[in-house]
């Protein structure tokens, strides 16, 4: 099967005031055909830039972009034949919401008859069929991005490009509006290529996610696998919340039987963690709030001071401090007889840690092996 879409070395480089900043650096990935496949990362890593650059509208400085196996990279984003939707909804305020959707199909100079059954099919879909002779003013903010979908897909595209679509809509909203995209997404025959800074949705809706990082992708995976085996320091903190906990370790213990110490545990490696640890001094440990449990005294790992709790509902995220200093979270569903200032012994989940290089950040180990605690 071909590839719908192809970053082959993509690179875009802006200059302002005399400077040269690389918003894209030699991007390459495959996003396969029906795939929702999401560009995350905070403000300014050049997800809008890759997105533009995917339409046309903005031009490559080196590199190829190929769609279903075609070079388009110089092709304009007319004939590109792709759907967009930008963070700012832009619809045409004079024209109800029936021309709105189907502005495109008249622009390509289809007929009225059949405009008339593709805006009909769309509005279907998106469940506006009742707001067509409306206004976009007399719209809801969610019922006006469903109208800007509309407009995107009444052509049918096999590439949807969506901008943070769902950003300027209230956080009820936007749990809404993700689940109504994915079961627009089932339904339609289209690759979604879709950009947002927030994690959860990129986590939730995704089947896989390029984490950028300054222009570049620092690990494209499928959302479980992020999780699960972050490549890097900065992607396992960036994804999940509250976010990882991660502390220096020193590699200490006698030639055979090394052991990491650091953050007030001591924890003995198992022969593959040694292996992969082999000449480090010190390495980072990286642990999720959710991994550490509140555990008996014989079967603790560490113990610390509970220092806040804060209720999520069904679980409490628990600040603590080891016996070192050091600051952790823990989230889980704690006993109410608990209060502040209790001492806490805490174990590590075996099955989910990373230890991480220490200056490049690079995952040397993901928690798939069980650690000894000595
Ligand atoms: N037209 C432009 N001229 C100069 N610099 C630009 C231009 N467009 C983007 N940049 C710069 O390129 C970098 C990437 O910008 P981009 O808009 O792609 O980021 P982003 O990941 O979409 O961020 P956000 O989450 O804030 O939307 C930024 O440093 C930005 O200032
Ligand atoms: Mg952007």
């Amino acid at each position: 099967m071909s590839v719908a879409l192809k970053l082959d070395n993509v690179t875009k480089t802006f200059t302002q005031n005399g400077k040269t900043i690389a918003a894209v650096d030699d991007l390459s990935l495959d996003i396969q055909p029906g795939e929702f496949f999401t560009f995350v990362g905070a403000s300014g890593c050049g997800k809008t830039t890759t997105l533009r650059m995917i339409a046309g509208l903005e031009t490559v400085s080196s590199g190829k972009i190929l769609f279903d196996d075609q070079d388009v990279t110089n092709v304009t984003t007319q004939k590109r034949g792709i759907g967009m939707v930008f963070q700012d909804i832009a619809l045409f305020p004079f024209m109800s919401i029936r021309d709105n959707i189907g502005y495109p199909l008249k622009v390509a100079g289809m007929p009225k008859s059949q405009i008339a059954q593709k805006v009909e099919a769309a509005a279907d879909l998106l469940s506006i069929t009742d707001k067509l002779s409306m206004r976009p003013t007399q719209l809801s903010g969610g019922q006006q991005q469903r109208v800007a979908i509309g407009r995107a897909i009444v052509k049918e595209p096999k590439i949807l490009l969506l901008d943070e679509p769902l950003s300027a809509l209230d956080a009820r909203l936007r749990t809404e509006m993700r689940t109504e995209i994915l079961r627009l997404h089932r339904r339609i025959n289209a690759t979604i290529v879709y950009v947002t800074h927030d994690q959860v949705e990129a986590m939730t809706m995704s089947s896989r996610v390029a984490i950028m990082e300054a222009g570049r992708a620092a690990q494209v995976d499928t959302p479980r696998q992020v999780f699960r085996a972050p490549r890097y320091e900065s992607v396992a903190t960036f994804i999940g919340t509250p976010a990882m906990n991660v502390w220096d370790m020193q590699v200490t213990g006698k030639a055979g039987q090394p052991v990491l110490q650091g953050g007030g545990m001591t924890v003995a490696l198992t022969r593959e963690d040694a292996a992969a640890l082999d000449g480090f001094r010190w390495v980072r440990m990286g642990v999720r709030p959710a991994a550490l449990k509140i555990v008996p005294q014989d079967e603790a790992d560490f113990s610390a001071v509970l220092h806040l709790r804060e209720p999520l509902g069904f679980e409490d995220e628990c600040h603590l401090e080891t016996a070192d200093g050091t600051d952790i979270k823990l989230v889980g569903r704690v006993p109410d007889t608990l209060v502040e200032g209790a001492s806490l012994h805490i174990a590590v989940d075996r099955a989910d840690y990373c230890i991480f290089h220490p200056d490049t950040g690079k995952a040397l180990r993901h928690g798939l092996a069980p650690l000894t605690a000595a």
